[in-house]
């Protein structure tokens, strides 16, 4: 048994909390969870993040941006996520592929098909079994962003607002295309809504696997992150 769950969404849409939120929930239930981030999540990738986000790098092509998030994730998967999943771990990401697509693809205007072929090779067709998308205007989620007190402002978030416009228009016919791997949910109501959301599409998924939380008839027995 494995689940990779991968979580989506313009800036300020809330993945951070609700990636928090089903990991608890789950860890509650019993379930082995590892939580982790894109770019980023490995010593190599959070070398590579910093390359990347530094609002400083204003020269940096489109090209070279794609092959260091393409970089950052093969690291990722090989040294972090294959692993943990080889474990019966449940894998939550806050970003992965999709991002290449929809950022690189529908925002700056990249060819998807040759970007799909550098994603299969980083990623070694490790494609996520769900992937939970938080829509958002994102006027209203940059809005939400600036306002907060502990987020970084980064390269990307610096945007026109048309090309966070792009962005989600590409992730929702990313989200068309493929309507059995992607959960799309209205990110612009309470917390706890989109929680429980979220939490009852990966039950459903748990439960069509029909395995139990390892260690269930053990109280108290219970893998952190
Ligand atoms: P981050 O600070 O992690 O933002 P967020 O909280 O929105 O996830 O910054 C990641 C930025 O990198 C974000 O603007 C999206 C962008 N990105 C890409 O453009 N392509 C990618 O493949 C990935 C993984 C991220």
């Amino acid at each position: 048994m494995s689940l990779f769950i991968t979580f989506e969404g313009p800036e300020g849409s809330g993945k951070t909390t609700q990636i928090r939120r089903l990991a608890a929930a789950l860890e509650a239930r019993g379930w082995p969870v590892l939580a982790t981030r894109e770019p980023g999540g490995t010593r190599i990738g959070n070398a590579i993040r910093n390359l990347l986000l530094d609002p400083i790098h204003t020269e940096m092509v489109p090209r070279a941006e794609t092959l260091l998030f393409n970089a950052a994730r093969a690291q990722l998967v090989d040294q972090v996520i294959r692993p943990a999943l080889a474990q019966g771990t449940i894998v939550l990401c806050d970003r992965y592929a999709d991002s290449t697509l929809a950022y690189q693809g529908f925002g700056h205007g990249q060819d998807l098909d040759e970007l799909r072929m550098l994603i299969r090779y980083a990623t070694g067709s490790l494609t996520p079994h769900l992937t939970v998308y938080l829509d958002i205007d994102p006027a209203v989620g940059l809005g939400r962003k600036r306002q907060g007190q502990d987020e970084e402002w980064n390269r990307l978030d610096a945007k026109d607002l048309a090309f966070h416009q792009a962005v989600r228009e590409g992730y929702l016919r990313l989200a068309q295309e493929e309507p059995e791997r992607w959960l799309v949910v209205d990110a612009d109501q309470p917390q706890e809504t989109v929680h429980r959301r979220i939490l009852e599409a990966v039950e459903a998924r748990l439960a069509a696997l029909q395995t139990p939380p390892p260690g269930s008839s053990i109280t108290g027995q219970r893998r952190g992150r």
